[in-house]
C-alpha cells in the first residue's frame, strides 16, 4: 500500500509510492479520499498524463464535472481543462490566474460546489508559481468565541462576481449568466466525512452576510479574512513537472503567486470533482 507521509505545515501529506493507475481500486480509492478529508491537500508525485488518464484518475475522487466557462472545456475530454497561467506582457495572461492570486475556494457561486479540484502540472516555470492552502478548519477554531456565536447558523451571498473581489473575473456568455445566480451558504459549513467545522469564505465571491447591513457585513468579513490571511494556517506546494495535487474546497481556501517570469510556461490540466450541498 502506498505510504501517506503528512507535510509539515498547516494541512497537506503526499501519497509515496502510488501506482496511480491503480486509484480507481476501491481501497486505493478510500485511502485517498480519507486522506482528503484528514489533510484536505494529497499531493500525488509522477509523470505528466494524458487528459484521459487525469479523467481516469480523478474519478477515484468522485465525479469529474464540466466546468462553467465553456471556453475551457477542451474537445475530445470536457471534464479536464487545460490552464495557461503563462505570464505575457500583452496582457494576455489568463484571466483566472489573476483572479486566483487572492484567496479562494473553487466554484462557491454554485448551490453545489464542486467537493475537490485536481490540478496536474504539465509545465511549470524555473522558478516561482507555487499554489498556497489555507486550513479553514483551524481558521474557524483560532476565532475568538464572541465571533464564533457571531456567525453561528448565519449564511451569507455568493456570487460569480463581488465588488469585494480584488480582480474581476472572465466574462460569462448569456447561457453562463443564466447557470450562475447568487446562491446562500452557511458561513460555517461541517465536513461531510470528519464533521469537523470549517469557515467556509471566500474573497473573490462572498458579496454579504445575510440579514446584516452592508458596513457591518463588511467589517466582519474583512474579520474573518484575516484571520485567514495569517501564515499559521498555511502551506505552500512547490510544483513539480508531473504532480498531482487535489485539494477539498470544503475546508481549504488557496491561491497562486504569480511571481514567475514573464514568458515562461505555466500550464495545468485541472479537474472539478462534483460535491454536495454545504450545511
Ligand atoms: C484553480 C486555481 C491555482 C494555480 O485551478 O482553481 O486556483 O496555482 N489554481 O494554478
Ligand atoms: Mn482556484
Amino acid at each position: 500500500m502506498p505510504e501517506i507521509v503528512p507535510s509539515n505545515g498547516a494541512l497537506g501529506a503526499r501519497i509515496e509510492g502510488l501506482d496511480r493507475a491503480t486509484a480507481n481500486e476501491p481501497a486505493v480509492a478510500a485511502m485517498l479520499n480519507q486522506a482528503l478529508a484528514e489533510h484536505l491537500l494529497v499531493v500525488v508525485p509522477g509523470a505528466p498524463m494524458t487528459v484521459e488518464q487525469t479523467r481516469d484518475f480523478a474519478r477515484a475522487f468522485g465525479k469529474p464535472q464540466t466546468q462553467l466557462l465553456r471556453y475551457k472545456r477542451s474537445g475530445a475530454v470536457p471534464e479536464v481543462s487545460v490552464m495557461v497561467s503563462t505570464l505575457m506582457a500583452d496582457g494576455t495572461t489568463d484571466k483566472t490566474a489573476i483572479r486566483a492570486e487572492d484567496w479562494h475556494t473553487d466554484d462557491s457561486y454554485f448551490a453545489t460546489p464542486a467537493k475537490a479540484t485536481l490540478l496536474h502540472s504539465i509545465e511549470i516555470p524555473s522558478h516561482g508559481g507555487s499554489t498556497w492552502f489555507c486550513n479553514m478548519h483551524s481558521v474557524y477554531e483560532a476565532l475568538p468565541e464572541a465571533t464564533k456565536k457571531r456567525i453561528e447558523g448565519r449564511r451569507a451571498v455568493h456570487g460569480y462576481d463581488t465588488p469585494r473581489a480584488r480582480n474581476r473575473p472572465s466574462p460569462r456568455t448569456p447561457e453562463e449568466i443564466a447557470e450562475t445566480p447568487d446562491v446562500e451558504h452557511p458561513l460555517v459549513r461541517t465536513h461531510p466525512v470528519t464533521g469537523r467545522k470549517a469557515l467556509y469564505l471566500n474573497p473573490n465571491r462572498l458579496d454579504r452576510i445575510v440579514g446584516m447591513e452592508r458596513a457591518e457585513s463588511d467589517a466582519l468579513l474583512d474579520e474573518l479574512a484575516d484571520e485567514a490571511r495569517k501564515p499559521r494556517h498555511h502551506f505552500g506546494h512547490v510544483w513539480q513537472v508531473g504532480d498531482i495535487v487535489v485539494w477539498d474546497n470544503r475546508a481549504t481556501m488557496h491561491r497562486v503567486m504569480i511571481d514567475y517570469p514573464m514568458g515562461e510556461k505555466r500550464i495545468m490540466q485541472r479537474v472539478l470533482i462534483e460535491g454536495d450541498r454545504p450545511v
